[in-house]
């Protein structure tokens, strides 16, 4: 018989205990960031139904990168590739029973069909922030900023690590409408198509644009145009009130999502070799609406943002932020012999540790004790306990902290 291949699926990942130690201090610092900022965790299904994502969503995303299938009764499902659709499904089923404003986050597994690189994989966990209804939008915009700041200074990064760029789709709308004189279907496909500009030439650019519109190409954005002033006030005020010296405008931040609609912001790593977004968000009004628990004319807006578990685990890497592995276990009590009254009185000292709280693991293999103590070392655990015939005899033993 063809013995099996131990590769895993393309683009995932297997987490031996180093990899999930990592995983967890990077899940616990976010979860004790946002936390304390107030926000509450949520959860759902890595399975939805696709329809949800076929509204406003990405059209990369739609076409290229989900994971879809039809299951044995005919519904087509979906593996999430981003949790935003499903935290608007939730907010409108619950709508009347929730009491807004809400500050909900999640660290949902999110799947995309994607070209794995550095920084992208198929599946990854992503840390979801989101502020649901409020009334005054532009304390909330800035609140979320701020929390994206204090998140990477919880990591131990520096101002100069990174820097939170920022626009806005209202501005962006502006600028399509009055400068290019775009109608509502070329500003979309536009504006779809200004989310790659850095992964094209500026020729496939030019011709992409002139399957867009007949309109004349039009190269620069002209942002002093008078007509987007107040947006750009706006955005101004925000840079403002956030307060820190690495956050700037940007008129080449799109994002891909259709849903945006307000500001839009993207935070990158300024290492040059890693110069990706690192996560990005915004403020999207018009998609809770879509579901129809809620009427029209009702409008519950967001603002919010996802940051990958792969672009954070490369940002602290390559600073050395992340801590040395340690082993969850305190204690590794060795036995030294296969005689009956040594292994009672190891099991009795191995229970009378966890019963003081410490994690012990247990060695029933009769090694000797320079074997027990590289045998810890190997596997990072910080004490040794050996038990033979003397501790069994004396009723006594040490701990050796290594
Ligand atoms: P997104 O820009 O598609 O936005 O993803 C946000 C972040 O998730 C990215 O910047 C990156 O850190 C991470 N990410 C995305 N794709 C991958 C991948 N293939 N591998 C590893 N990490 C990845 C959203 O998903 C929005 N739903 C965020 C949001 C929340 N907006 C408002 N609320």
């Amino acid at each position: 018989m063809k013995k099996l291949k131990t590769e895993n699926y393309k683009g995932v990942r297997d987490f031996y205990p180093k990899d999930v130690f990592v995983q967890k201090y990077i899940f616990q610092t976010w979860t004790k960031t946002v936390e304390s900022f107030g926000f509450e965790e949520y959860n759902a299904s890595l399975l939805e139904n696709s329809e949800i994502y076929k509204a406003k969503t990405s059209e990369e995303i739609i076409n290229n990168q989900t994971y879809s299938f039809v299951d044995r009764g005919d519904r087509e499902v979906t593996l999430r590739p981003e949790m935003t659709p499903t935290l608007a499904r939730m907010i409108a089923a619950k709508k009347r029973e929730l009491s807004f404003p809400l500050r909900y986050y999640s660290i949902p597994n999110c799947f995309r069909y994607e070209r794995p690189q550095r920084g992208r994989l198929r599946e990854f966990w992503q840390l979801n922030v989101d502020i649901l209804n409020v009334k005054n939008d532009k304390f909330y915009d800035i609140e979320v900023l701020k929390l994206i700041n204090q998140l990477l200074l919880n990591f131990k990064a520096t101002p100069s690590d990174f820097t939170i760029k920022i626009n806005s789709r209202t501005l962006l709308n502006s600028v399509y409408e009055n400068y290019y004189e775009f109608n509502e279907n070329e500003a979309l496909a536009f504006q779809r198509l200004s989310d790659k500009k850095d992964k094209i030439t500026d020729a496939e650019f030019k011709k992409e644009y002139e399957k867009i519109t007949d309109k004349d190409y039009k190269d620069i954005v002209d942002i002093s145009d008078k007509k987007v002033k107040v947006q750009l006030e706006y955005i101004n005020e925000i840079i403002k009130a956030v307060g820190i010296p690495n956050i700037e405008f940007d008129q080449n931040i799109v994002r891909g999502f259709d849903y945006y609609t307000g500001i839009v912001f993207e935070v990158f790593d300024t290492n040059p070799e890693n110069n990706r977004a690192l996560f990005g968000g915004g403020r999207y009004s018009n998609l809770i609406d879509l579901f129809e628990t809620v009427k029209d004319d009702v409008n519950i807006s967001g603002i919010g943002f996802g940051i990958g578990d792969v672009p954070m685990m490369n940002f602290l890497e390559s600073r050395n932020l992340l801590p040395e592995f340690v082993s969850s276990t305190d204690v590794l009590v060795g036995i030294l012999s296969d005689d009956e009254k040594v292994i009672e009185y190891a099991d009795g000292v191995a229970n009378e540790l966890r019963a003081n709280g410490k994690n012990v693991s247990i060695n029933y293999d009769w090694k000797k004790v320079g074997d027990y103590i590289k045998m810890a070392e190997k596997n990072c655990i910080q004490s040794v306990v050996v038990i033979g015939e003397k501790e069994t005899e004396e009723r006594r033993y040490e701990v050796k902290r290594l």
